[in-house]
């Protein structure tokens, strides 16, 4: 018994080491093609459609990423390095596709227009 406690807590260490991995590293990333991530906003800088879009986040995203987009339990904080940096067309393409493993929806029944102008509020939290 006592040879196999090592093993145990490394299995254990291994597998929350993934766990981890998986859900908020910013993999997804990788996985939009350079079209897409090049895509401009059409409502960048549209006061209007920040609004609009800070409205859409309350109602479609912020029972994940908390009302004030920190983020809650396993959903991550959108006010990041990661989020800033992020493209409008890189941020465009996850809400559309998603990242269903870890349990981000995809938002394609939105209209496109008001996935921009979700994109825009976030463009607006960092
Ligand atoms: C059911 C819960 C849930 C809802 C609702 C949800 N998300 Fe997410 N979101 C997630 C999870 C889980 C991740 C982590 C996905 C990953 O890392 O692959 C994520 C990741 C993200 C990221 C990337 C963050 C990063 O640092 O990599 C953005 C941006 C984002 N969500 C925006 C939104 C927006 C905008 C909405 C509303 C239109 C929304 N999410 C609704 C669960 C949710």
């Amino acid at each position: 018994m006592r040879g196999r406690t090592p093993i145990l807590a490394m299995w254990l260490a291994l597998s929350a080491t993934l766990l981890f991995a998986a859900i908020g590293d910013g993999a997804w990333m990788q996985r939009v093609p350079e079209r897409d991530r090049l895509r401009p906003n059409p409502f960048a800088d549209n006061f209007n459609a920040v609004s609009g879009g800070e409205k859409l986040f309350h109602q479609n995203c912020a029972q994940c990423h908390g009302s004030d987009a920190s983020g809650r339990d396993k959903h991550p904080p959108l006010r990041s390095d990661r989020v800033r940096a992020a493209t409008p067309g890189e941020l465009y393409w996850l809400l559309t596709n998603g990242s269903m493993r870890n349990g981000m929806p995809s938002w394609s029944k939105l209209p496109e227009q008001q996935r921009w102008q979700i994109v825009s509020y976030l463009k607006t939290l960092n």
